[in-house]
């Protein structure tokens, strides 16, 4: 085995210690997950699959912060990696110290990883966002230095899903009036306009992740749903895609928006839209807070165009549990709570039990894909790359992994180096003026290794180089 090696950054700022070592036996291969994705059938399906490895695996120093779920904590474990996991997340001095140290590092939203803090992870290869969101993360400063970043933007989408059908239900039939009314010791027992949801239309907005899970669950239970998407989907069981906003706004019963936020987006559902929808008809939005212009559904309701509605998000939300949805949050904060039929959350779509087990195990299953494949398929700020795995026969081959700044002339003396070898395959790509290049190599020697290493590794290009044996 070869002796570990500092590789150093071309600033010299930063440096990755590795040591070329034999592949690993089947033992190493990755745990099964039991989802059906595209990834899984790409990287998992094969038994014959080799399990490309950096390091001696026990080298890998992950830390996971903020309680990472369990379900992720045991597929890198499984890995033979050294894992730290706290419960909290840590003042910035303690964060600096910490990730000096570490390959890859776990976190949710609380943790911040500035430009500050990424400047001292001198050995740091790959951050996972146990989470939805990335903005805690200096992606770009990450991009420039090597370091993917990985999340989960679509495990929570059946809690989203779930969650508004039982919206759709407590609306029809005003189970929160009814509930608070109780609650206060009042006995209403009413039966006007109180509907099943049994032959109703449910108009989604974005036929995306959610929306396609919604409109399964809606069919399921009787109702007729109708799709608007900018793009042109394939209908799950019997939904109809309509060609505009227009159309779905005048024949839904219940309007459920699933739109990202875009400039497009940006209060789609305003004044002119209420007027559109049926009289009587309810709207759901668990999507972006900006999606919908909400002093003009505060208008609606007052005039009973709108029977009811149900918010999960909102334009401004705090950060933290408390007292805080307040008139200094949103002006017409009282406006709403003072609403008959709405069901107002704290943007909770998402949180369920089932999605943060999911969660650890997509981010985690990421991780496993990057550090032990140089696969960076669903990263936020690499290009997304994957080559088909390496198998067990395949025995003297090494992947090259080649992180670099896309200027002119980079492939020509990248493949200058290559061409005396035999490259299987190569693919690149770029994003952002970062371009990642990953080529296998078959027929090499361990002193070949090292040679292609140290020529790429002294391209003036060159943000990182990976061999993977
Ligand atoms: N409430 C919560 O806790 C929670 C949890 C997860 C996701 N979300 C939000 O839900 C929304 C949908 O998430 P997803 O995972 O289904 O996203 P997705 O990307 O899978 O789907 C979004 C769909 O909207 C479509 N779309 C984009 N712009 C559109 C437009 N102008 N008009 C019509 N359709 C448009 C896209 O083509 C896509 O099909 C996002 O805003 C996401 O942030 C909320």
């Amino acid at each position: 085995m070869a002796t570990a090696r500092d590789i150093a950054h071309p600033s010299g700022d930063r440096a990755v210690s590795y040591s070329i070592d034999n592949s690993p036996v089947a033992t190493f291969h990755s745990p099964l997950s039991g989802r059906n994705s595209f990834m899984d059938n790409v990287i998992l399906s094969k038994a014959a699959q080799k399990q490309l490895k950096p390091f001696n695996t026990e080298d890998i120093k992950i830390l996971l912060l903020e309680n990472v779920n369990q379900t992720g904590k045991d597929i890198l474990t499984r890995q033979g990696y050294q894992v730290e996991a706290l419960k909290t997340s840590l003042p910035e001095a303690q964060l600096i110290e910490k990730i000096r140290d570490v390959h890859v590092i776990g976190i949710r939203s609380k943790t911040k990883l500035t430009d500050k803090v990424l400047r001292e992870a001198k050995n740091l290869l790959v951050v996972g966002c146990f989470c939805i969101g990335t903005n805690q993360v200096d992606l770009d400063y990450a991009a420039k230095h090597g370091i993917a970043v990985f999340n989960s933007p679509f495990a929570n989408s059946r809690s989203v899903a779930e969650l508004v059908i039982a919206e759709i239900i407590t609306l029809a039939r005003q189970l929160g009036d009814r509930s608070n009314e109780m609650h206060r010791g009042t006995w209403n027992k009413v039966s006007a306009k109180c509907w099943e949801i049994r032959g109703k239309t449910l108009g989604i907005v974005g036929y995306g992740h959610i929306g396609s899970q919604l409109s399964v669950l809606a069919e399921a239970m009787g109702m007729s749903v109708v799709y608007y998407d900018i793009l042109t989907l394939m209908a799950i069981g019997s939904a109809k895609q309509v060609p505009t906003l227009d159309q779905l706004l005048e024949e839904a019963d219940f309007v459920s928006l699933h739109v990202p936020e875009t400039p497009e987006t940006k209060a789609m559902i305003s004044n002119k839209q209420f007027e559109q929808m049926k009289t009587g008809s309810y709207l759901i939005n668990a999507s972006r807070g900006t999606v919908v212009d909400i002093p003009a559904l505060i208008k609606a309701m007052r005039a009973n165009k709108i029977a009811g509605a149900a918010l999960d998000v909102y334009p401004n939300e705090p950060a933290a549990n408390g007292d805080y949805f307040n008139a200094n949050l949103n002006t017409w904060g009282e406006d709403l709570r003072g609403l008959n039929n709405i069901i107002l959350t704290p943007h909770i779509g998402g949180s369920t039990e089932e999605a943060q087990r999911a969660i650890g195990v997509e981010v985690a299953e990421a991780l496993v894909r990057y550090i032990n494949q140089g696969i960076t398929f669903g990263s936020v700020n690499l290009p997304e790359i994957t080559l088909r795995s390496l198998t067990l026969d395949e025995a003297n081959h090494a992947r090259i992994i080649y992180i670099h700044r896309n200027v002119p002339g980079v492939l020509r003396k990248v493949n200058e180096i290559l061409a005396e070898h035999n490259v299987d395959k190569q693919i690149t790509d770029s994003k952002g003026g970062i371009a990642y290049l990953m080529a296998d190599i078959s027929g090499i020697k361990t002193e070949d290794i090292k040679d292609i290493h140290d020529r790429l590794d002294s391209l003036t290009s060159r943000i990182l180089t990976r061999v993977l044996y």
